[in-house]
């Protein structure tokens, strides 16, 4: 199988045929998502929570979403991977954007960046966009916005809220976004964005009218247990697996039974 493409993206979006995505940060888990199928990586910036162990995603820096994105496209077969750009990486200028984003392709072997916001950024996506590096835009919930919006909370509610969103997702499409990420607004609001644009949307916490989904894979194998947002569906729990064999281990070396002779070499 070819690797999927932002050209394949569309066309799902034309099809009406749904896209896959979902985090991984490393080339185990990255393996896995790609032999499963899943159309699209994010190495998200939420690695901060669920691999770093942090409270939010701000003290990411480049150089670590860069070392976690060589990791999984190192593993990746088939998915198109994409690159999270960090607080404080695109924010400042549209030339810190470039340079930044660029290091995702050049060092990482990203296919793909993603950026939180529409409006305030459009300067940046349309530059990137110019240097032939394709953007996904990320708006509603932005949780590098998480002091300002005072928590993550469901965006778009108020009809102001939701015309003023519906306006952020045109000006990203028309700045050159290829796809546009909605995190955690309600599911009217983005069906009625995924009918008015055409490139396609990605839901998270934002129903089931979107033209793909992704969620964070930690949630998906229950190895992020801090907080369980509503709009996650848990389909394993690999945090009890795993705890069970290391428990299984311990016991087994404090009561001798392993190492046994058939571990052993003669
Ligand atoms: O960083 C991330 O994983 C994300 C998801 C919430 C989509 O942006």
């Amino acid at each position: 199988m070819p690797k999927i493409t932002i050209q394949d993206f569309l066309r799902k979006k034309t099809e009406g045929r749904k896209i896959s995505m979902l985090t991984a940060y490393d080339f185990p888990f990255a393996q896995i998502v790609d032999e499963a199928g899943v159309d699209s990586i994010l190495v998200g910036d939420s690695l901060g929570m669920v691999v770093q162990g942090l409270d939010n995603t701000l003290p990411v820096t480049m150089d670590e979403m860069i070392y976690h994105t060589r990791l999984v496209t190192r593993a990746v077969k088939n998915a198109m991977v994409i690159g999270d750009m960090p607080f404080m990486s695109y924010q400042t200028s549209v030339e810190d954007a470039v340079r930044n984003a660029g290091r995702f392709l050049k060092e990482a072997g990203a296919s793909a960046i993603k950026l939180e916001g529409g409006r305030e950024v459009a300067d940046q996506i349309r530059a990137m966009t110019r240097s032939d590096i394709p953007v996904m835009a990320h708006i509603g919930l932005t949780p590098q916005s998480i002091h300002r919006m005072g928590g993550y909370k469901v965006q778009g509610k108020t009809e102001g809220a939701a015309a003023r969103l519906l306006e952020e997702a045109h000006i990203a499409e028309d700045a050159g976004a290829f796809s546009l990420l909605l995190e955690a607004i309600p599911m009217e609001l983005s069906k009625k964005i995924t009918e008015e644009l055409s490139i396609p949307t990605i839901g998270i916490g934002a129903g089931p009218f979107c033209d793909g989904q992704v969620l964070v894979l930690h949630d998906v194998i229950g190895m992020f247990e801090r907080f369980v947002p509503k709009f996650v569906k848990r389909y394993a729990n690999l945090k009890e697996s795993a705890l069970k064999a290391v428990r299984d281990y311990r016991e087994e070396v404090e009561k001798g039974i392993f190492p046994s002779e058939d571990t052993s070499f003669k």
